[in-house]
């Protein structure tokens, strides 16, 4: 007779390991080094993929070590080293073809990233690109690009279309995203990232969008939210508000990118929505920033951005001392943030924006789920949660701090391991 036996899988030998079960309990709000919920000699146990126990190794139940009639144990040694939450990269744009290495040329010798996108570059050039690529050799870039972010111990990851404008190249994205392997992705339509070459103006494109682009996205489900790109030279906060209409009378998720180049109001406007998150966020008031520290969206910081453009930083330590959930992402795209790496933001963070060490790895970790509303799955090893977690050689005080070394030698998905 076919038994049906509970795989455990017991982590033991951990040398220190991250829970980050007080930052759970804060929703990511005014993170301490207490919240990170640091266990020295530690052992994990998981079943299903999911943690179902944690502790000092000493206090380790004796029922977790034997394989019976109704449970099969697997143990995993993992030889003193440091085991922490995996990365949740929660803002990409990294489904792109061509190349705008000449654009940065410009920007260094003084053209501005708008004026760029006036004369046809920017944005508009990628989305050129991306519309003649071959789906076979967009996938190929796009698992790449996936697999590197892996390698940094990414194990949740948010993918962006936005650069076919037209419905079927979005969709060619939204389906290449839903089929990449590593991470578990979220993926996110911007169909209104900039106005279509067909359209003459913002508001007959984004009319297209919601009468005829919106309901085949939620018809096809390949879209977890929906984003919008809201500055000066693209879509306005009232368009905005349509748009959003429109996808929430759809079922869909919202989050924007507000306030990057200029002040709108796209970020309030989020927040009083209940956007899942602001991103950019840079040109905020002193009012803004307390509407949005006293909602319930998380405000994603996008600091490679703001240095590849040479823009402000957002005021994070003013939103965070205010009790707003910040995270922390690369915006990675071949534009404005052509970098996927990790180490950098994080620094950026640190130096530019006053973050402490803990409050970036809440940022990179729980903060960036919960941005993903995946607040009570993904970003902690608390009881319950998906047991995605990376093994770091050395401490977590080194990560963050010298930029292109990021160790992490190991990454674990649902308990499996995948690099
Ligand atoms: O997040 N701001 C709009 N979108 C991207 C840039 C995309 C591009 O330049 O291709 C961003 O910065
Ligand atoms: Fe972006």
């Amino acid at each position: 007779m076919a038994t049906n036996k509970v795989d455990l899988k017991v982590f033991t030998n951990i040398g220190e390991l991250l829970t980050l079960q007080g930052v759970v309990q804060k929703n990511g709000r005014h993170v301490q080094e207490a919240d990170l919920g640091s266990i020295t000699k530690a052992a994990l146990v998981c079943s299903e993929g999911k943690v179902v126990w944690f502790g000092p190794q000493k206090k380790l139940p004796k029922s977790f070590l034997k394989s019976t009639k109704s449970q099969k144990v697997q143990l995993l040694d993992l030889d003193g080293k440091t085991v922490m939450p995996g990365f949740v990269e929660c803002h990409t744009h990294l489904i792109f073809a061509g190349d705008r290495s000449h654009e940065f040329e410009l920007r260094n010798q003084g053209v501005s990233y708008q004026d760029i996108s006036r004369q046809g570059g920017g944005i508009l050039s990628t989305v050129k690109a991306t519309r003649k690529i071959s789906v076979g050799h967009l996938k190929t870039l796009s698992q790449t690009r996936v697999n590197k972010f892996t390698r940094q111990g990414v194990t949740t990851l948010e993918v962006k279309s936005g650069y076919g404008l037209d419905l079927v190249t979005e969709i060619k994205m939204l389906k290449i995203a839903r089929a990449l392997s590593g991470p578990h992705i979220v993926t996110t339509y911007l169909g209104p990232h900039a106005v279509a070459p067909e359209y003459a103006t913002a508001q007959e494109y984004l009319h297209e969008i919601i009468e005829r682009h919106l309901p085949k996205i939620a018809k096809s489900k390949l879209a977890d939210r929906v984003d919008i790109f809201v500055d000066r030279g693209f879509f306005t906060v009232e368009n905005a508000k349509e748009y959003f209409a429109k996808a929430t009378e759809l079922g869909l998720k919202l989050t924007v990118h507000g306030d990057q180049l200029s002040a709108t109001g796209a970020s309030v406007l989020g927040a009083h929505l209940n956007a899942q998150s602001v991103d950019h966020a840079i040109e905020l008031s002193d009012q803004d920033i307390k509407n949005i520290a006293q909602s319930n969206t998380t405000v994603v910081a996008l600091p490679s951005a703001d240095f590849y453009l040479k823009l402000k930083y957002p005021r994070v330590r003013e939103l965070i001392d205010q009790g707003a959930r910040v995270a922390l992402a690369t915006d990675f795209n071949p534009g404005s943030s052509p970098t996927q790496n990790l180490s950098l933001v994080g620094v950026l963070a640190r130096i530019q924006m006053k973050m402490t060490l803990p409050e970036v790895i809440s940022a990179y970790t729980f903060n960036a789920a919960a941005g993903l509303g995946l607040e009570t799955q993904k970003g902690a090893l608390d009881l319950g949660f998906d047991a995605d977690f990376v093994i770091v050689d050395g401490s977590w005080r080194d990560l963050f701090y010298q930029v292109g070394h990021h160790p992490v030698i190991n990454v674990f998905r649902s308990a499996r391991q995948i690099l």
